[in-house]
Parts: structure tokens; sequence; C-alpha cells
């Protein structure tokens, strides 16, 4: 462990294990050995522009070729410039002659069991329906589209149209209040709002068009709002602006050509929370994005014609736009959508679901698993789980032991594990093992995938010591990355480009050992300096969460006039009882696990953890709750606020 002085950042995880993928999955998938792998990185790190140039041209339809693969002045990129194509083409036109034609392209499941599949051409003419639906409400290229809907299939048909006719969609998570609608429609000048009656939720109804109706009341660039029957509740209907889905799409053609869009046209904003509060629209252009979730969901996932994919978030966040309706449909996959609670009616759900589509791949959070261990094995092991064979994590760092869980028992011990590391800005993911060719160690997103050039580097800029901890950027462009925030061209440079000049700062830290592999060790801010150590949040909570009695754990800094910072933790237990006796047990479990240094201050027993509603933890709230202050940042992405009150009434007692 070294001293730190230059915003290095010390490791103190030991992780050994290594699990390289069976012979005979390396047999089966796209890319199968290591060496494979690494000539595929080699070449487009020598001819990044001629790599992804090549791709372009095989795998996406040009109605016009594009005449320059990248033109880049930093931090703005245009790729495949003068080209033009249309990604809802890409992801359906292509498939209507071949076999695929007739190959199931969602497979649905609504929360109350109601079921519904559609094939590729069917999909392709409701999309067309209501992509003339859009044309004739005046919806054309440019034209800012605000989709609020349940996990139905006419969520993903509604993005493919607005696709389709060059309109940008802006999809916002079924669960934001309608200030959260009203903010993201104003800020983007939405014209057109889509929404549901309503949609189920833990066997409740989700009353959206009630929440859409006030968010319009502060949205006046809206003019039109479509609502789809789902609840069959009954809602109010404004004369003249809204009208109903079903009524609209009966008498719409099912002739629709896709429009021919410039590479670089607006696909989507999507919202994520900025630690500012203001909301901050990531924008995503067509064909590059195209491009990058297309291939890199075939090498992470390793699809095969006749998968079942299961990805288990909701449209409302990147992971639904790039890994449920983008990637997939590009390579022409079979996708398992599902409306609800994975503990509706019970625990089991998710389960049930796998056995009963066979789904081979399965892709989910480490918050869900965190919870499906919580809820016990007993749930899981009713269910036949053996069609799986590729396990998928994204949206925080896995702890290893909750890693270990995720292999032995939803894997039985035979399936990869591929831990998918990106964000809403990069588009898709850009750090992951590739399931036939690199070895996994639990906790790691092991290498960036062909086409990607990662760095460590201290606060000047510099590269670390190899085995050092410090900022993650990616030192060039690639086509699936953000083409800026909407409407604040400012930020976006200030944001992403300008602490380290010409290169990409993604705000998380990370470390690479010695055989290549990165582990990313947190949010920048979230970073905890004890004794002039810099420590990451994510070591402290795994030693915790190898301790039998440990569910869930979160740990943070709060200022200590002798250590600078001391160590602040919040625990989640298991059967254990919240006592002393626990508290000094955990410890010495972590001063044993990764030395004194990082042994907790002051240990806080909480029934849950404040997360964002994509359920990462909030690492920023329990920090003022450690230290006593006031919560003055941004709250609205919160998830359950009575986790906040109940913590902050703890503290109190
Ligand atoms: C942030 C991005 C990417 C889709 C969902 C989240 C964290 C994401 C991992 C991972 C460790 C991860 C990072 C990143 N994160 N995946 N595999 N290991 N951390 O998208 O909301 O834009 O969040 O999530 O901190 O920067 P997002």
């Amino acid at each position: 462990m070294s001293q730190d002085a230059s915003g290095q950042i010390s490791t103190v995880m030991q992780e050994e294990r290594l699990f390289p993928p069976s012979t005979a999955f390396a047999k089966a998938a796209h890319i199968g050995s290591l060496e494979q792998y690494e000539t595929l990185w080699k070449q487009a790190a020598e001819d990044s522009e001629g790599f992804w140039g090549k791709l372009a041209e095989e795998e996406l339809h040009w109605f016009k070729p594009f005449t320059k693969i990248l033109d880049w002045k930093a931090p703005l990129a245009q790729w495949f410039v003068d080209g033009k194509t249309n990604v809802s083409y890409n992801c359906l036109d292509v498939h209507l002659t071949s076999d695929r034609r007739d190959k199931t392209a969602i497979l649905w499941e609504g929360e109350p069991g109601d079921k519904r599949s559609l094939s590729y051409a069917e999909l392709h003419e409701q999309v067309c329906k209501f992509a003339n639906v859009l044309r004739e409400k005046g919806i054309g290229p440019g034209d800012v589209v605000s989709i609020y809907m349940p996990m139905v299939p006419e969520l993903a048909i509604a993005m493919l149209a607005c696709a389709r006719v060059g309109a940008v969609h802006s999809v916002i998570f079924g669960g934001f209040s309608s200030e959260a609608i009203a903010d993201r429609n104003n800020d983007a000048s939405a014209k057109m709002q889509i929404t549901a009656d309503g949609g189920w939720r833990r066997g409740k109804e989700l009353p959206l068009k009630a929440t859409v109706d006030e968010a319009l009341k502060k949205s006046p660039s809206v003019e039109t709002c479509i609502v789809l029957r789902r609840t069959e509740s009954a809602v109010e209907m404004k004369e003249g602006r809204d009208f109903w889905w079903d009524e609209l799409m009966d008498s719409a053609s099912t002739e629709c050509p896709a429009a021919e869009l410039d590479s670089e046209h607006p696909l989507f904003i999507l919202y994520t929370s900025g630690s500012t509060g203001k909301p901050k629209g990531i924008k995503h252009t067509t064909a590059g994005y195209n491009l990058y979730t297309k291939v890199t969901s075939r090498w992470v996932f390793d699809l095969q014609e006749d998968d079942i994919y299961w990805c288990t978030a909701d449209c409302g966040w990147i992971t639904g736009h790039s890994y449920i309706v983008y990637g997939p449909l590009a390579n022409g996959a079979t996708i398992v959508m599902y409306e609800g609670a994975p503990n509706s009616p019970d625990e089991g759900r998710f389960w049930e679901i796998v056995e009963r589509y066979g789904v081979t791949i399965f892709y989910t959070a480490p918050t869900a698993i965190r919870a499906f261990i919580k809820w016990g094995d007993d749930f899981v092991n009713r269910a036949d789980l053996s069609s799986l064979r590729l396990l998928g994590t994204v949206g925080e760092g896995i702890n290893p032991e909750a890693w270990m869980w995720y292999h032995r028992v939803i894997g039985g011990e035979r399936c990869p594990i591929v831990d998918t590391w990106w964000q809403t800005e990069t588009g898709g993911i850009m750090m992951s093992p590739l399931p036939g060719a690199i070895p996994t160690k639990p906790g790691s997103c092991t290498k960036p995938l062909p086409g990607i050039s990662p760095e460590i580097v201290d606060e000047a800029g510099e590269a670390v010591e190899p085995g050092q901890g410090g900022w993650l950027v990616i030192t060039r462009p690639w086509p699936g990355m953000l083409r800026g925030i909407w409407g604040d061209s400012k930020r976006y440079e200030e944001q992403y480009w300008s602490s380290v000049p010409g290169k990409y700062l993604c705000g998380d830290n990370a470390r690479c050992d010695a055989d290549g592999y990165y582990w990313i060790m947190g949010r920048i801010d979230d970073v905890l300096n004890v004794s002039g150590h810099r420590l990451s949040t994510i070591e402290i909570e795994s030693a915790l969460v190898s301790h039998p009695d440990v569910a869930e754990a979160a740990a943070v800094g709060r200022p200590d006039e002798l250590k600078g910072e001391a160590i602040a933790v919040f625990v989640t237990l298991g059967n254990a009882e919240p006592d002393e006796a626990t508290r000094n047990a955990l410890k010495q479990h972590v001063r044993k696990e990764i030395g004194a240094l990082a042994q907790p201050d002051d240990i806080h027993f909480t029934g849950s953890l404040p997360k964002t509603r994509s359920g990462k933890i909030m690492r920023r709230l329990l920090r003022d709750i450690a230290s006593g202050k006031e919560t003055v940042g941004d709250t609205s992405t919160l998830e359950d606020y009575s986790v906040l009150a109940k913590l902050r009434q703890d503290e109190e007692s």
C-alpha cells in the first residue's frame, strides 16, 4: 500500500480466484480464445478508424455510403460522415428477407401474468403503423417525443417508430414524478407525450396518465398526448390533445418507408442525474450508436441464433435502450421483456420466467443480485435454470461474494459471468469479459473491448504506476460515445473533457492489475481519504459483504480531526442481531480481510440503504448522515424517501 500524494488510490483488496471459460463454451463462441481477443484488440488499437469503418460497412445498411469514417475535433466527434441510414431499418427490415422474418423478436409477460409474443414481421408492422401515426400527428425529423410508459412491447414500438421517422425519443422511467417529467419535457422542448393509462407494479396500478396530466400542465411545448390502454382504468382525456393509441393505430397504414437519416442525426436523449440537480440530457446519434450497440451485444453476450436473451432492466435506463431494444434487435435476437417487480407475486418470479421461456442469457444488476441473496436460495431452487448459459451484471461494482453466489446458485457453476462496465454516456459496454475468451476474476470487469483504450491517470493527467488506482479515462473516441449534453455544450466540455485535456473523463476511479485486468473502485467523488491514504468504497464494502451476516454495505468518509476522514459504514444485516457484538465482529472481519487502515470507525445498522431508482447506492446522502449534516444536494432520483427519513431518525435516537 502506498502513501498518497498525487491523487493515486491505494488498493487493499486481494482477489486471486480465476475462472476460465469452459472448452465447450469457448469452442462455440464468436470470440473463442484469448489470442483471438488480443489480435482483435491490437488491430483496433493500431488502426482504429479502419477497424470501425470496416465494421460499419459490414454491419449496417446504408442508403448512402459514408465518405469519411471519423471527423474528430475534440471533444466533438462525427462518425461515418455523409452516410445515410436508419436504426429502425437496421433492427427490423434487414431481418424480413430471411428466416428471421417469422422468428420471435419479443416474448413479453405482464406482471398479472398476461403473455404476448411478436415475430420480427409483426414487430415491423406495428412499428410502421405507429410511425405513420407519429407522422400524421405532425412529428418529423428532429422533433422530440417524450415517452413515459410501463414495460410493454408498445414502449419498444414507440422507440423504434421514432427512430423510423427521425424523431428524437426521450424515455422517462415510469417511476419518476410529474415534476421530473415536466423538467425533462421542458429541457428538450418535447412536442409529443406518449404514455399509458397505467402499469402494474407489485400488484398495484401505477397511475401513469394521471401523473402525465400533472406534468403536461407545466410542459407547454407538448401538443399531443397518445395514451395506450394497459390497465383499462378510468383516465381523463383532454379533447384535442389526448388520443387513444388503439384508435389511431386502427386506421394507420402498414407501409412506412424508413427515413434516410444522416449518420449524426440525433436518435435519443436520455436524462441522467447530474450532481447539480439540473437534469442532464445525454445525446446519442444514429449510425455510431447503432453499430456500437450491435457489435458489443454480439461480442459480450455471444448472441447465437437460438438464444433467448433476457435483460431485466427497464427501457427507461440506457441498459434498456442499448441491450433490450437496439443491440439485440439489430442482431435478430429473441428478447424477453417483463413488466413488473421481481417479487410479485413472490420472490421466485424471475426464476419462473427463466424456466418458462428457456432463457439462455440473463443480464441484471448487482442491487437485484443482493436482493436475491437476501431472499434466500429456496426461491431459486424451485425453478429449473438449466437453460442458462451466460450471466451478466451492470450498474455498480459487484462484490466478489455476490459474484460467487451468482456463479454458484444461478449459474450452476457452468455459466460465465460478464461484469460489464459502461455508462449512459458511453452508449454501450466499454469493458467486459468476452465470455469465450477472457478468464474472469470476481469483482473485475476484466479488459477493454476491441476499439476501446482506457488509461488510469493521476490528477495531473499522467499515467499512474501499474497496479495503482486513479482516474479512469478513455483516450480515443469510439462510435457509441455521447455527442453532447442536450442544449449545454459548455457543460459537456467541462465535465468530460477538461480535467484531462483531450481524454474522456468518466468520473470513476479504477486500477489495472498485473494481468491487465481493470477493477472499478467507485465514483471519484466517493473516495475516502484516511490518514493520507485514499481508499475506494467498493473494497471496504466487499470486505463487509464477505461476512456471512452482511447482506449489503455502503462505506463513506466523515470528517475526523486526526485522520482527515474516518470510515463510516452502513450495513444491512441478514439474520444477525444489530448489537455491539456484531459491530465488533464486523470491525475485526474487515481488519483481518483488508487491514487495520480500512477498519470502520462507525457502523450504522439499517434496514435498507438509500438508492437511486435504478438501484445504485446513494453514498452522497449517507455521507451527510454520517457527518450529521443536512442534505442539501438533489434527492429527486431517490427511490424511496422513507429510507432517508428512517436513517435520520435512527441517528437522532
Ligand atoms: C456508472 C454509470 C451502464 C448502464 C447502467 C448505469 C457504475 C456501471 C459498472 C460495473 C462498476 C459500474 C459506474 C459508472 N457502473 N457498471 N460493471 N462495475 N461500476 O449507467 O447510470 O450512467 O451509471 O455506473 O460508476 O460510471 P449510469
